[in-house]
Formats: structure tokens, sequence, C-alpha cells
């Protein structure tokens, strides 16, 4: 595996959770519009989401077993509250992106707090969907500079 893509909670409701915060497309959409993206580029790309904070923590730390060179991940509300997220991404060592759909510094003050920003080798935040292709598009030139 070359990329992970990681969606956290209530993000499988994209399309029609408050669209005019996070647009129309769906997970699906974006999800297929990344795997297009990485094997254009020869990269095999995996997608995961869940709502549960310990799912996604097994399969980060899977990510580590099955050679995940790079992870994108939108943790979602867990972003704010998650420790154990925050533990798990420094424990497999594996680069990644933090991205947000939305612009979380021009909103609520509890979204402007990331408990993962200072381990995320960057951040993607108010692009809409294209902040994950944006993501991709850096770790497409990460890896191919680093030899497959
Ligand atoms: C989000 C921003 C979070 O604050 C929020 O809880 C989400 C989505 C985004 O993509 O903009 O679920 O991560």
């Amino acid at each position: 595996m070359d990329v992970l893509v990681i969606n956290g909670p209530n993000l499988n409701t994209l399309g029609t959770r408050e669209p005019e915060i996070y647009g129309s497309t769906t997970l699906a959409e974006i999800e297929a519009g990344l795997v297009a993206q990485g094997a254009a580029a020869g990269l095999e790309v995996d997608t995961f989401q869940s709502n549960h904070e310990g799912a996604i923590i097994d399969r980060l730390h899977e990510a580590r077993a099955d050679g995940t060179r790079f992870i994108i991940i939108n943790p979602g509300a867990f972003t704010h509250t998650s420790i154990a997220i925050r533990d798990a991404l420094a424990a497999v060592a594996v680069p990644f992106c933090e991205v947000h759909i939305s612009n979380v510094h021009a909103r609520e003050e509890f979204r402007r707090h990331s408990f993962l920003s200072d381990l995320a080798v960057g951040v993607m935040a108010g692009f809409g969907p294209q902040g994950y292709s944006l993501a991709m598009a850096y770790a497409v030139q990460r890896l191919s500079a680093a030899g497959s």
C-alpha cells in the first residue's frame, strides 16, 4: 500500500451533510477520484471511513504492517478531541497530511485546536473536497522523489 486515505465520523454523509459547509460531493466520489489520481501516478491507494475512534486506530496500526508510505486523514470531529488518534499516528510513524473540507479556523472556536497538526507534514483546510486531491498531489510528488 502506498497511500491510505482515512475519513472519520460523519464524513460518510458527505453530499447531504450541511452542504453549505461541506458541498455536495459524496465521499464515494472523493475516494474514487483519489484512487484514480494515485493510479495515474502508479500508486496504490486504499480508503477507509469509520465513525468509531477505535476502528480508526486499528486501521492506523494495520498501516504499519501493510507498508503504507503516506496517510491522508480527515479525522472529522476527532481532530479536536482524540489524543488516542494522535498517539496512534505517532506510533505508526507514517508521514501524514491532515485534511479538512471546511476552513476550521473560520468556524467555531473549538474547531481551531487540532490534536494532530503538530505531527502532520502539512494541513489542508478550507479548499473543499479539492483539499484531498491537493494532499494526494503532494503525496505523489513526495513518494516519486523517494523512489518506488
Ligand atoms: C471537518 C471539520 C471538523 O471540525 C468537523 O467536525 C468535521 C469535518 C472538515 O472536513 O471540515 O466533521 O474535519
